[in-house]
């Protein structure tokens, strides 16, 4: 009898034996899977960070605001006045320095210049992408910061040089710009 209970209790040391070594074994892996994972995580951490950061901020454009004007008819005469502009990130360099544009309603004007010559630009100001520094952007005489800026928007029909088209027919892509 007593052979058979040190043969039960040598069973059963093996058997806590290998519990042990498996323990170890997982626990030694997560700790290495862990250590390999930090940095993703901190990356991770940052990112949703800089995310929360970019939803929070309150930006100068607005395309929320709902309280503002909106007009049943417009001529559309266009008018820039002594119109300052400098990209926030690119501050010591000057985009307009009092410029002065008229595009009187149902007239079609060129903008002819060298590549980056800012033309292009003229169009973000209209559509406000960017607000000029300083002068004045009106539209039929009311400066353009006062019109609600998705009616603003939805006045407005640009294909501008840098398409991006979905994978469906132009008349869809068009539809869905609407
Ligand atoms: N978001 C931005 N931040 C900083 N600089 C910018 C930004 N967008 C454009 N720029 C710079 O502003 C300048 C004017 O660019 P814009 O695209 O208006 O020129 P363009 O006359 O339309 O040129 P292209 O003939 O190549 O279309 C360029 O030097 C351009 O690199
Ligand atoms: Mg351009």
């Amino acid at each position: 009898m007593a052979l058979v209970g040190d043969a039960f209790a040598l069973v059963v040391q093996n058997i806590a034996i290998i519990i042990a070594g498996l323990v170890i074994a997982f626990t030694a892996t997560t700790v290495s899977q862990s250590t390999i994972l930090a940095p993703d995580s901190t990356k991770a951490r940052d990112s949703t960070t800089s995310i929360f950061k970019i939803h929070d901020r309150k930006p100068n454009i607005d395309s929320s605001r709902d309280e503002c004007l909106t007009l049943p008819t417009i001529a559309k005469d266009i008018e820039l006045q002594h119109v300052s502009f400098r990209y926030a990130t690119r501050p010591n360099v000057e985009i307009f320095k009092d410029l002065g544009l008229s595009i009187p309603s149902g007239k079609t004007i060129s903008v002819v210049g060298e590549s980056c010559g800012r033309k292009s630009m003229i169009v973000s100001l209209i559509k406000r992408f960017y607000d000029p520094l300083s002068g004045q952007l009106t539209l039929d005489e009311i400066e353009i910061k006062n019109f609600k800026l998705s009616w603003l928007r939805q006045q407005i029909g640009l294909v501008s040089q840098e398409q991006i088209l979905f994978n469906e027919t132009i008349r869809e892509n068009i539809e869905y710009g609407k």
